[in-house]
């Protein structure tokens, strides 16, 4: 038999890509985007300007981001029978898999074809980044029986979401958060989304299908889907004194279970998103009033650091998260779809990028079965 490589579960530490697109150093909680610091994308550009360096490979100037805009805004509306699909989903489904069902969907109304056709993937890039808030505004009205409120091309990418959510003009520092929020989350390297849509992508397969395999890999508890279960699990802590909430951490750990929104695969410090989402609460609550539990996070936080920080377990993205996006009046099973109609301009970046030099992925196994039985 031949030698076989060293097994790491999860392919901690393997490389599965040679990568432009986002560089991490986890020691010093680094995070670029093509070498653009995280906090500097926050405070100076918009989640367009983000989304075309990361798709494209540079920033805009102010003619080609006007351009842009408009074309995404161009792209935004549903053909009515996407809006039919939804309509005849239960409405108790989660809208991670409403997002998996519509932008599965969108392959057959918009087939291309071949992905080797470089206007085609140019046009799903735009579409699917364009198009993935109305799927989630719409499904947001359509559960509770309201009509989906179309899309206006006059506002930003975060601005009109917020808008077709009630379909009102969003406070504009609501919208800013939001614009922020989703650049936070446009990127992260080789996360098990990402590394799903490269997946899907190297065997040549439309984008809208590889962004339908990574929403699904983004929705597990594990990954995009631990920001909603944060609040969740920060409502069943009652006594918010720093005694109680050590006891309830050390109880929790000492049974071995995780604590959501914390940790991280190769973050070994405090993860920098979450600092810009904490100066992005900051702001929230000078505006509209404080949240009691983000000092009960902030005190789980000094807890968890005095406890487990000489592991490396620090709060990571989802920690903060979901409770910016309750201060917005965002459902909490929509945090996860915010999350995926940010990401989804990193998992095509990461398609574009892999389509360039593309191998399909065939990675081997470590045979630990019996051999050559007989029947
Ligand atoms: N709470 C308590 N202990 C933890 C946590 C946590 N959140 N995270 C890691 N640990 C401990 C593990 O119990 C383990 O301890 P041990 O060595 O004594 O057995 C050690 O740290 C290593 O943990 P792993 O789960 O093996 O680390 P891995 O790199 O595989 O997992 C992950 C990373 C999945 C993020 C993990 O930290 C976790 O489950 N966190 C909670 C869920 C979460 O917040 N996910 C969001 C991640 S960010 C994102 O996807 C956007």
């Amino acid at each position: 038999m031949a030698d076989v490589a060293e097994f790491r579960p999860g392919l901690a530490g393997v490389p599965a890509a040679k990568s432009a697109v986002c560089l991490i150093d986890g020691q010093v909680g680094k995070l670029q985007y093509r070498g653009y610091p995280i906090q500097q994308l926050a405070e100076k550009c918009c989640f367009e300007e983000t989304v075309h360096m990361l798709l494209f490979g540079a920033l805009p100037n102010a003619e080609e981001l006007a351009a842009f805009k408009a074309e995404l805004a161009a792209e935004r509306s549903l053909k009515f029978r996407i809006i039919d699909v939804l309509k005849h989903l239960p409405e108790s489904g989660h809208p991670m898999d409403v997002l998996t069902a519509a932008t599965s969907a969108l392959s057959m109304f918009y087939p291309g074809d071949h992905v080797e056709d470089l206007a085609f993937r140019r046009i799903s890039a735009i579409r699917l980044v364009a198009k993935l808030p109305t799927v989630v505004a719409a499904w947001y009205r359509i559960r509770r029986g309201d009509e989906p409120i179309a899309p206006r091309a006059d506002l930003g990418h975060a601005a009109n979401f917020l808008y077709m959510l009630e379909g009102e003009d969003p406070h504009p520092l609501t919208a800013e958060v939001v614009d922020v929020a989703l650049t936070l989350h446009a990127e992260h390297s080789m996360n098990a989304s990402t590394f799903t849509a490269r997946v899907t992508g190297s065997t040549l397969a439309d984008p809208y299908t590889v962004v339908t395999s990574a929403i699904g890999s983004l929705s597990g508890r594990l990954h995009g889907g631990a920001n909603e279960r944060v609040l969740a699990m920060l409502s069943t802590i009652e006594d918010h004194s720093p005694q109680a909430v050590r006891r309830w951490a050390e109880d929790r750990l000492a049974r071995k279970e995780k604590i959501m929104g914390f940790g991280h695969r190769v973050y070994k410090v405090k993860d920098p998103r979450a600092d810009v989402l904490q100066g992005l609460a900051t702001k929230l609550f000078a505006e509209f009033g404080a949240t009691p539990v983000y000092d009960l996070a902030v005190e789980l936080e000094k807890q968890m650091a005095e406890l487990v920080g000489h592991k490396g377990i620090y709060p990571n993205v989802d920690f903060y998260s979901g409770i910016v996006y309750q201060k917005l009046g965002i459902p909490s099973d929509l945090y996860t779809p915010v999350f995926a109609i940010a990401r989804v301009s990193g998992w095509l970046a990461h398609l574009l990028e892999q389509l360039e030099n593309n191998r399909i992925f065939r990675p081997t196994q470590i045979w630990v079965g019996e051999a050559d039985r007989e029947v």
